[in-house]
Parts: structure tokens; sequence; C-alpha cells
């Protein structure tokens, strides 16, 4: 099933948030401030997302997606970037099958095709594992780019329909990577930068924007709750007024 987009219909204002999407960035600046390799705060981080993951299938939030390896962070020496693909491979070996028991299902967006053979199939093998898992979704962004995505989706939905004058959103909506999933409700971005740095462009358009300065490592249930607070202190309008959407909340 595909979701309309969330700038047509306001998701139920419902306390938790159903979708967090995250840049987990700040590791390499966790561990140089601590006179440790930039692979090290790597490794930390990894553990992060191991307590963020349980930490919302305990709050119940239904998607949660990380920004784990940009198009772009290609450009990092060599070293550190197979440090990385070595990372999310014991990763994925060794959380696997908690994951499942913990009746996540397991989703890998990007493109793909850039990883080594094996890599491509320890993902594929995963997602079929925990495919009709129904817990929390997690959806790991690798070798993703925000423009990737709408172009990817551009050129799959140009060949299967060819020879439209012109397309809508509606029929863009369903070849992004991510139409499984209802636009994010919350981002978040650790490590004190405030920018995109091209994840999801499209899906963002409405989404609740949270930055902390709190590096990748640092980031814990405590501080996921603080952005959670932050979020439903929030009024989402979607173009309309304040008053409309106190009038639509008395009448629901
Ligand atoms: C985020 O941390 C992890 C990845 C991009 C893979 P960084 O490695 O970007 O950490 P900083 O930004 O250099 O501190
Ligand atoms: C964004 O972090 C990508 C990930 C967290 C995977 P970066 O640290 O690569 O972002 P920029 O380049 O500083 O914007
Ligand atoms: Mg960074």
């Amino acid at each position: 099933m595909t979701h309309p987009s969330s700038t047509l219909t306001i998701p139920s204002a419902s306390a938790m948030p159903r979708h967090v999407a995250i840049i987990m960035d700040g590791n390499g600046r966790w561990a140089t401030k601590r006179f440790l390799p930039r692979v090290a705060g790597h490794g930390k981080g990894v553990e992060s997302v191991r307590d963020i993951v349980e930490a919302c299938v305990e709050r119940g939030i239904e998607y949660l997606t990380l920004f784990a390896f940009s198009s772009e962070n290609w450009r990092r020496p060599a070293e550190e970037v197979s440090l990385l693909m070595r990372l999310f491979m014991t990763a994925l070996e060794r959380e696997v099958s908690k994951m499942h028991a913990n009746g996540i299902r397991l989703r890998v967006v990007g493109d793909l095709s850039r990883f080594d053979e094996k890599l491509r199939r320890m993902i594929a093998t995963a997602e079929r594992r925990t495919a009709g898992n129904t817990g929390l979704t997690l959806t790991i962004c690798a070798n993703y780019g925000g423009r990737w995505d709408i172009m990817q989706a551009v050129n799959r939905l140009v060949q299967e329909k060819p020879g439209a004058a012109s397309y809508t959103e509606e029929e863009l909506g369903p070849y992004l990577a991510m139409a499984y999933a209802p636009e994010p409700d919350l981002f978040i971005r650790t490590g004190g930068e405030e920018r995109i740095s091209n994840f999801l462009l499209w899906q963002l358009a409405y989404t609740e924007l949270y930055f902390t300065d709190t590096f990748w490592p640092d980031f814990d249930a405590t501080a996921l709750d603080q952005a959670i607070l932050s979020y439903q202190q929030r009024e989402r309008r979607f173009g309309r007024t304040s008053e409309q959407i106190v009038e639509q909340k008395k009448a629901s």
C-alpha cells in the first residue's frame, strides 16, 4: 500500500509520531574529542542505533528511518568507507536475528548497485526474512540521496508509463524508494549541523525538523524523548490556519 502525501491529507493527530527519520551525525567529532580515531565513533554509533531502535519499539513508533551512508559519503577516505561497509555487514550479521525476534521489518533503501555482491546478498536475505513482521519498520538509507530517489522514481515512471505529456505528484509517489511508508512526521539531526544533506528531499516537505548538538554516539532514549516532546508541542498546519486546525480537532 502506498501512502497519500501528507501535504494533501492531515495525519491523525496522535501523540507519538508514526514515522521518525534521523540523520545520525557527529560520530567523527565524538571520537576526535576523546583523542580516538574516527572509526571508534562509528563503532559507538552502532550501539546508539541499537538503543534507539529498541526505544522506538517500546514507544510504539511504526517507522524509523536512519541515514547510514549518503551518496556523497564515497568522497571520504577509502579506509573510512571500507570500515563503514564492514561495520554495516557485521551489524547485519549480528542484529538481524534479534530484530526478527522483536517483530521488526527491515528495509534497506538507496542505490545498492555500488555495494559488493556479498553485502547485497546479506541485505536481500535480511529483508526477505523480516518481510512478514508487523512491528517497527526499520529503514536503513545506504548510498541514499534524495535527488537519486526522485530521479530513479521519475525514470521508472516514464519507463512504465511512457508518452504522457505530464505526470502528477500522485503518479510519482509509488515509485519513490520509501513508498511503503507515510512521510516522516519527525526529522532529527544530531551533531549540530542544521542541513538536510540530500536526505529524504521529497518526503520531508511537511516534516517537523529537530536539530540537536548531541553527537550521535551520545544520543539515547532520553534524548529521543526530548525530540518527541518538542514535536508534540508543535501545531502542524499544512498550509491551513491555526483556527482551522482547532476546529478540526474539536470535530474529531
Ligand atoms: C555520521 O558521522 C556517520 C556517517 C556519515 C557515516 P560523521 O562521520 O559524519 O561524523 P562527523 O560529522 O565527522 O563528526
Ligand atoms: C550525512 O552526514 C549523512 C549521514 C549521516 C549518513 P554527513 O556528515 O556526511 O553530512 P555533511 O556532508 O556534513 O552535510
Ligand atoms: Mg558528519
